[in-house]
């Protein structure tokens, strides 16, 4: 049985402890840690785990109890429990993104390089999606011949938050599209552009400049354009389209009850977005374990994929500035990531 040590206690961690607890197999919770001490000692109430919380990452990650460390904390906390546990060999499954700056992306990188193995997985979960899973095996069979161009559209139906900040849309939307389309397309990314569109007056968020189109250019020549939008009113929707030689291949509309009532006809939309990547969460981490638990490097998005799509979120940062295209070029990929 894998023993996990948890770090951070909000929205996703409860989704993946919950997972562990109740709906995989092969692991347990054996250690958690939150900056915020009562989140941690209601997460193991609400699990009834029977331990006591951690004093500190640090405790922890050195815990004789903990096999292997998670990071669901909030964005730039990553780093250092990821540095810690793999200077002692444990691996690691971190949230997105691996880090938000792309010089702590890259010193992880390198330190995993130098350990020789794989050890990192890093939660860019749609490639686990059953959907997307499906839209890559048809476009790599042949089945739409060499894909040109696509289409992705990011929808969620108002800010979480008056909060929510221009970058978020980047940061923690975009980065969702950034992670898959270089891998559907089998190609390494060439440039990202992101300009406004025209904005939406029903905006709440005083800090958040949206809509946004995104264009990723990869370096075979295709394109994709994102759009993302934070006020959509009607729901949430991950849209996905790719053209090619021969034919289009997209993501289906996500199944739901058809309602006929008061002359109409219709579906109705998940306002949020955990119930449509539900699967993918579990598949993530089933797949995690599976290979932890035996001994083997973790095969799912790796530190190097975490890499190139914080480098490209960054750029995107960028490129909002005056709207212009923004060269990209990660370097030399390590034969570990090969
Ligand atoms: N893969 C996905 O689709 C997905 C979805 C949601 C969130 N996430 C990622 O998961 C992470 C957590 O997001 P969330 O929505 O659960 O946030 P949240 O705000 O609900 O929870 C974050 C928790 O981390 C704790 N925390 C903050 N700093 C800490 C630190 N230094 N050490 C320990 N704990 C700390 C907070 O007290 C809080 O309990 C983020 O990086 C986010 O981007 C990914």
């Amino acid at each position: 049985m894998l023993r996990f040590g948890v770090i951070g206690c909000g929205y996703i961690s409860h989704v993946h402890v919950n997972d562990i607890v109740n709906n995989l197999h092969g692991a347990k919770v054996t250690a958690i840690y939150d900056i915020n001490k009562s989140a941690a000692e209601q997460m193991i109430d609400e699990f009834d785990l029977g331990i006591e919380p951690s004093k500190s990452i640090d405790e922890l990650i050195n815990s004789s109890e903990v096999d292997s460390v998670l990071v669901f904390s909030k964005n730039d906390t990553h780093t250092e429990p990821i540095l810690k546990a793999l200077a002692i060999d444990k691996p690691v499954f971190t949230e997105k993104p691996l880090a938000t700056t792309t010089e702590e992306a890259k010193q992880i990188v390198d330190a995993e390089v130098k350990k020789g193995k794989r050890m990192i997985q890093v939660g860019y979960m749609r490639r686990y999606d059953p959907y997307y899973q499906e839209l890559k095996q048809t476009i790599d069979n042949g089945e739409i011949g060499t894909p040109l161009m696509g289409y992705c559209r990011h929808f969620a139906p108002a800010p979480t938050t008056n909060d929510f900040q221009t970058s978020d849309v980047i940061n923690d939307s975009f980065v969702h599209e950034i992670s898959v389309v270089s891998w559907l397309f089998n190609d390494d990314y060439k440039s990202v552009q992101v300009q406004y569109a025209r904005p939406n007056s029903t905006n709440t968020a005083a800090g958040l400049k949206e809509p946004q189109v995104a264009t990723l250019k990869l370096k075979n020549g295709a394109i994709v354009n994102t759009y993302l939008d934070i006020n959509s009113h009607y729901g949430y929707e991950v849209k996905c389209q790719v053209i090619g030689e021969t034919g289009i291949a997209e993501l289906p509309d996500m199944p739901s009850t058809r309602v006929h009532k008061d002359e109409k006809i219709y579906n109705s939309v998940p306002l949020e977005s955990g119930g449509r990547f539900e699967k993918a969460f579990q598949l993530e981490f089933q797949d995690f374990i599976d290979h932890v638990s035996t001994g083997k490097e973790p095969t799912g998005p790796s530190a190097w994929t975490g890499y190139t799509v914080t480098f490209t979120a960054n750029k995107a940062l960028e490129s909002l500035k005056n709207g212009q295209i923004v060269d990209l070029e990660f370097g030399q990929k390590p034969d570990l990531y090969k």
